[in-house]
């Protein structure tokens, strides 16, 4: 087959500090929100502590300690080939605390290293300015991002790694699936509910200071480096009508308008009057203040970052559908899909429609951060690792990633499937779950040598790499 990627298309993986990097007090590194979550029991959501509690497991203490082996592990992102690689910057290694004025350098230097190492073998680094982690102080001291001071800080952090990184980094996105404060506001935001608090009046606060803060930083980023890509963000949560039902198909609409609220003010740089209706009817009332529409108006994005792994069913009558679980939230099941072994129902030609609908919605390139499944794996007796169910996904969504571009299209600029090497969940907090082409010894209780070993997927991936996504077998 002639391949339909184009040329410079960016094939690589993805990971977030707090999942990867461990190392989570050396060289002056301050306490994040995720550094406060337990390992969930098995296939549970974490626990969110007040401050860290002696005896308990918190996985991000060590993770897969990638701050000591990043070395180690670019180079077998190089033997795979990669022409990117996705990472996020720790807010804490910069700023331990969030509100002071001075960077920590140490923490400064770390991500120069790790970037030259990338850059080394010419792998473009993909950065997300804020990916589940935020300093802990920042919670604890000013109530998170309720607290419109958030938006100075953020930007300060901003102008410091723009700065710094001006030469080395191209491509960047300032929150990870910034439409997840909606429905996990701690993860996403550092958000504890407080009693007596109206969760949607909160979260959507939140959003707007967040969101502001993306535009400001979009705006100082163009203005530090004319040819910098600042990108959003988001989880798709591709969700279908039950049935034709033209009822059930405004269900579904109405479950995707929540998402989309996000990209459309990323992308178009004003609220869209389905929210402000939405605010209105239900009494929510943002503080809005003079000037932020002309900062939203002046800081819209150069292009969309998504995750994608599974789609979900919308109904207008709850009684008629079983519940399915997926990432970071929830929704009906769908009997033309089979679910992973963590409930996530698995959908490659959804994939497709992913990006026909955002494509067709804002005509900006598309990039495709996190994709993957999350399956327990097992070593085989010679030490070999045959994860031929990931290979099958992987391959699935890559043949709908071609077809999107080919058949209908689709700008699509690169492709990060989700811990390229294995890491902890950010749901559970398990290492069981793993996503990688390379396998990392540990277990659930933090057990094991954190020896790499490639898997049967990174020879496989490597091919499709090298082919441009031509062999997919
Ligand atoms: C995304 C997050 O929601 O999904 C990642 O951006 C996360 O941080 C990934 O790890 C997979 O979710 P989980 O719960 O399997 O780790």
């Amino acid at each position: 087959m002639t391949t339909q990627f184009p040329d410079g298309f960016l094939w690589g993986g993805a990971i977030a500090a707090n999942q990867a990097e461990g190392a989570w007090n050396l060289n002056g590194k301050g306490i994040s929100t995720a550094d406060v979550a337990t390992a969930g029991a098995l296939m549970k959501a974490r626990e969110y502590t007040d401050g860290i509690i002696e005896g308990k497991h918190y996985p991000s203490h060590e993770a897969i300690d990638f701050y000591h082996r990043y070395k180690e592990d670019i180079k077998l992102f190089a033997e795979m080939g990669f022409k990117c690689f996705r990472l996020s910057i720790a807010w804490t290694r910069i700023f331990p605390k969030g509100d002071e004025t001075e960077p920590n350098e140490a923490g400064l230097q770390f991500y120069d290293d790790v970037f030259d190492e990338l850059l080394k073998y010419n792998i473009e680094p993909i950065v997300t300015i804020s990916h589940y982690e935020m300093p802990y102080h920042l919670v604890t001291e000013y109530g998170s991002w309720r607290n419109r001071a958030l938006i100075d800080y953020y930007t300060r952090y901003c102008n410091i790694i723009f700065t710094r990184y001006k030469d080395k980094v191209k491509y960047w996105m300032t929150f990870n699936e910034i439409n997840v404060v909606a429905y996990q506001p701690y993860i996403s935001a550092g958000i504890k509910l407080r009693e007596g608090e109206v969760k949607e009046q909160v979260v959507f606060q939140a959003a707007h200071h967040q969101l502001l803060a993306s535009a400001k930083a979009v705006k100082l980023g163009h203005e530090i480096n004319p040819d910098f890509k600042i990108g959003c963000m988001l989880l798709y949560p591709l969700t279908y009508a039950d049935t034709c039902n033209p009822e059930d198909v405004v269900a579904a609409h109405d479950a995707m308008k929540k998402s989309y609220f996000f990209s459309d003010v990323h992308v178009r740089g004003y609220y869209p009057g389905y929210m402000k209706r939405y605010f209105q009817k239900n009494g929510i009332n943002i503080v809005i203040e003079a000037g932020d529409e002309e900062i939203l108006a002046q800081g819209t994005v150069d292009y969309i970052g998504f995750s994608y792994y599974m789609s979900l069913v919308a109904t207008s009558d709850q009684e008629k559908i079983k519940a399915a679980g997926g990432n970071m939230l929830s929704g009906g099941s769908n009997p033309y899909l089979k679910a992973s072994e963590w409930g996530w129902q698995v959908d490659p030609t959804g994939l497709r429609i992913a990006l026909q609908n955002l494509y067709d919605r804002y005509q900006l390139p598309l990039f495709i951060v996190e994709n993957g499944l999350g399956a327990v794996d097992t070593v085989e007796e010679d030490g070999s690792i045959q994860d031929d169910y990931r290979i099958s996904y992987l391959k699935q969504h890559i043949e709908q990633m071609e077809k999107a571009i080919s058949i209908d299209g689709v700008d699509l600029i690169g492709y990060t499937p989700w811990g390229c090497i294995d890491l902890i969940s950010a749901g559970t907090g398990e290492m069981k779950k793993r996503y990688g082409f390379i396998y990392v010894d540990k277990d659930n209780d933090g057990n094991g040598s954190l020896e790499r070993t490639r898997k049967k997927s990174f020879y496989w991936y490597k091919n499709v790499i090298a082919s441009n996504g031509a062999e997919l077998e």
